[in-house]
Formats: structure tokens, sequence, C-alpha cells
């Protein structure tokens, strides 16, 4: 049996809760290890629709156990909130199936002010952020002034964590003609919230190792998508963590050796939210089908998605960069109404023509997609559980962009409901 890391392999929400939730019947464990609540995970499970930002999709299931690692960066308000929302829902919250590493940084007040402030100013530039404080909290992270959970358990040390990071967000605030941050404030605020959070802090490294030694299977669950990664993404239109799943690793404190099979989650089609290059997108009666049929509206700021055809050539390259071993192909019934389907198989720049995504962002802009073209299956597939019963034109087009992509389509999910879902090969197994 093999640990599983669950990846977007596109520029995110490409239904890696959906897959996460399915998946975590065979898991022990469920582990984020990067960003935060600017991720937005959607379960439906018996008609009945759960939204997650923070808490690992296994929250849903009695019996796992849900982490989040030291990568993650937790806003402690969202996360009571987010606790306290699903608790409603009727799932169990507690010390004994969730915790949080005593590493993770957290994202104060202050971070998610400094992300408004920055793309209300950046005007036609803006990234398109999420606007949950997201980049400054791990610019302060790297800048290692950030306050950690650990940081919650002694008032001393607070106060003195407090004072170095206030002291640069202060002076900036200052140059922008902002309100100063008081320290006191703030200090009472988190010491009011701190049992609270500190009831689920662990040395999650050491947790992990236990469990592997006990040999329970771990499921490391990304957000956001490998088109997002801070390295390896259409960067500045990136966000600030590393999605690859090598990061598994780094933001939970278990080895690269515990991670064995990569699934990447690869919608059938691409959609975008926010600003950047988006080579395939289609702003016209297509795009707008796909966006209605699809429900493309962000989970977390409720924005339109943008909507286009799949582009292979990106998804073969992120599959190169992050070594998915295969792939579950998600919302293929919203192709079913389709005359003609394209998937973009190169790109051509002032006449140049390229098999890869260039890496300056001006290019990316400016790229063609060449596309080949396939009729469409006309059928309905929505809700199908066996390939089977896939129409033959659905297969064709699943065949040659497994070809394309040169990984295997290991599973297909034909609806938002936990069960739609082919099995090909089992990634806990193979
Ligand atoms: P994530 O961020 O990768 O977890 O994806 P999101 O949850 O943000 O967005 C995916 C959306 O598509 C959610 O509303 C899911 O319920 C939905 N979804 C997932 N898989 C399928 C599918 O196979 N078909 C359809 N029609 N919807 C799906
Ligand atoms: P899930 O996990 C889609 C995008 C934002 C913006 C950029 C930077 O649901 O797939 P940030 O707030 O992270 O600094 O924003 O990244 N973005 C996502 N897009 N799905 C997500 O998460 C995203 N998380 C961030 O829209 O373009
Ligand atoms: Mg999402």
């Amino acid at each position: 049996m093999k640990n599983v890391v669950v990846v977007g392999s596109q520029w995110g929400d490409e239904g890696k809760g959906k897959i996460v939730d399915w998946l975590s019947s065979e898991a022990d464990i469920v582990v984020r290890f990067q960003g935060g609540h600017n991720a937005g995970h959607t379960l439906v499970i018996d008609k009945k629709t759960f939204k997650l930002r923070l808490l690992p999709s296994g929250i849903v299931r009695e019996g796992k156990i849900s982490i989040l690692g030291n990568g993650v960066v937790i806003d402690p308000w969202a996360l009571l909130s987010e606790i306290k929302e699903i608790k409603k829902q009727g799932i169990k919250v507690t010390p004994e199936n969730f915790m949080i590493s005593e590493s993770a940084s957290l994202i104060l007040p202050f971070h998610q002010e400094m992300d408004e402030i920055r793309e209300n100013a950046a005007g036609k530039g803006k990234i398109g952020t999420t606007k949950r404080g997201i980049g400054p909290c791990y610019e302060d992270k790297v800048g290692r002034r950030s306050i950690r959970v650990m940081d919650l358990r002694s008032e001393s040390n607070l106060d003195t964590r407090l004072n170095n990071v206030l002291l640069h967000h202060n002076a900036i605030r200052k140059g922008l003609k902002k309100r100063i941050f008081k320290k006191d404030e703030l200090k009472k605020k988190l010491l009011k919230i701190a049992p609270e959070i500190l009831k689920f802090a662990k040395p999650v490294w050491l947790k992990l190792d236990e469990y592997k030694n006990s040999r329970k299977k771990i499921l490391f669950e990304g957000a956001q998508g490998i088109l997002l990664d801070v390295d390896h993404g259409t960067y500045p239109f990136v966000t600030s963590s590393n999605t690859v799943p090598a990061m598994a690793a780094t933001g939970s404190g278990s080895g690269p050796d515990k991670i064995g099979y990569i699934l990447g989650i690869t919608k059938a089609y691409t959609t975008r939210v926010g600003s950047g290059p988006f080579p395939t997108e289609l702003k016209n009666k297509i795009g707008e089908e796909l966006g209605r049929r699809g429900k493309e509206f962000g989970t977390v700021t409720a924005r339109k998605r943008r909507c286009g055809w799949f582009d292979g050539v990106l998804v073969r390259q992120t599959i190169k960069i992050s070594g998915i071993n295969g792939i579950a192909l998600t919302k293929l019934d919203v192709l079913d109404e389709l005359n003609e389907i394209k998937m973009c198989i190169g790109y051509d720049l002032y006449g140049k023509k390229l098999n890869y995504l260039p890496a300056a962002s001006e290019d990316q802009f400016k790229i063609k997609p060449i596309y080949e073209s396939f009729p469409g299956w006309k059928t309905k597939t929505q809700g199908i559980r066996n390939i089977s019963d896939l129409p033959e034109n659905a297969k064709k087009y699943i065949y040659a962009l497994e070809d394309f992509i040169g990984a295997k389509v290991s599973s297909i999910s034909t609806s938002p409901e936990r069960e739609d879902t082919i099995l090909i090969e089992d990634p806990f197994k193979s």
C-alpha cells in the first residue's frame, strides 16, 4: 500500500476536494500541506454539499484523522468559524480527529489588509488574489518574523514576536498612510482565542512518524494547482506557496520517501480565477456554456471562473514538473452537449511553434493555441460509474488526452457526487 498525494494539475478548482473525499474511504489520515483559506474544496455526498477552505476533505468521514501541516498558513479566526460552520452540518471536529502543526504560520489581520491594499492599488496589473492575506503571510514566514501557532502558548513570547512583526508592518503602513496596528489590542485578541487553537496543536511531524510506523495510509491533499506554484506557475500570477507534490514532504514534516503515488486532478477543460495568461480561454458562447454547465463560480470569492478548452501542453508540462503518476479526469459530463471538443496541442508565438509554455509572462500572454478537434458525444455521461458505459467519442477523447499528456487516466469523475466516479487504477495499490 502506498501513501497518495493529490494535487491540481491546472489553475486550481479541478475537483480535488471531491476526489480526496472519495479516496479517503481508503486512507487513515488526510493532510493539507500548503495554502490556506484561499482554497475552496466542495464535496457532495448524497446531495448534501460541504464547502471546505482550511479543513482537510477527510474531515467529513468518521474515523479519519485530518491534519494541517506546517506548510499551511492559518487564519485562526477563519479556522474557528469554519469549524463552527461544519459542526452545524453534523461533522465532528475534536482534538482526536483534527490537529494542526505547532509550526504553522498564522495569518493576522494586517496580512489580509495588506493583500487588499496591494490589490486595490495595482489596478490593471492586479493578480486577482482571494484577498485572504496568503501572500503577505508567506512573506513574513520567509522573512522570519511570522507568528506561529506555538507562539500562542506564552504571553511574553507572543509579545516579543508581535513587536518584531509589527515593526516591519507598521513601517510600511506608515508609508502608505494606513492606521498603525496596536500590539496590545492584537495580543489580547490572540490570547482570547489561543486555547481554542492550541487544543488542536501538535508536533505533526512526530505524529506522522508514528502513523507511518503503524502502517497507516496517508493521503496528502494539495490546494490550488501546479500552474499557480510560486516557482513553476504563471509567475507573477500565482499563489505564494509551492503547490507541487514535493511540498507534501516539506509542508508536513515527512520525508519524500513517504510519498507514493502522485495523482494529478485534471479538469476535462480548463478554468482559471483571477488575472494572468490563459492561452485557451474562450471569451465566447462556448466559454459561457462551459461555465454554466460546470457551475464555474469560485467557492471562496464567488467570482466567475474564466473557462476554455483543455490545454494538453500545459498539463503535459505540469506532469513532468511535478512527477504526477496518473490523473483523475474530472467534469467530463460538462462536455456532454458540445458538437465539437478541442484540445490544445501546441502554441504559436510570432510564427514559431512551441511545445511548452514559454517562461516569460509577456510571451505567455501572446501565444496562440494550436488545436486538435474531436467530435462531441452528445449523450449524457453524467453519473456514469463504469468505463464501459461511456460513449465511444468520449473514450476517444480520453485516450487521445492520455496519449498526449503522457500519463494514465486512473479515474474519471462524472458528477459532483462522491460515488459518481469511475475507478480505473487504485492509487493506493498501484
Ligand atoms: P477543488 O478546489 O479542486 O476542490 O475544486 P472546487 O470544489 O473548487 O471546484 C470543483 C467544482 O466542480 C465543485 O463545485 C464540485 O462539486 C464540482 N465537481 C467535481 N467533480 C465534478 C464532475 O465530475 N462533474 C461536475 N459536473 N462537477 C464536478
Ligand atoms: P483551490 O484549492 C483557484 C488564485 C487566485 C489568484 C492567485 C493568487 O480551491 O483549487 P492568493 O489568494 O492565493 O494569493 O491568490 O491564485 N487561487 C486559486 N484559484 N483555486 C484555488 O484554490 C486558488 N487559490 C488561489 O484566484 O489568481
Ligand atoms: Mg476550489
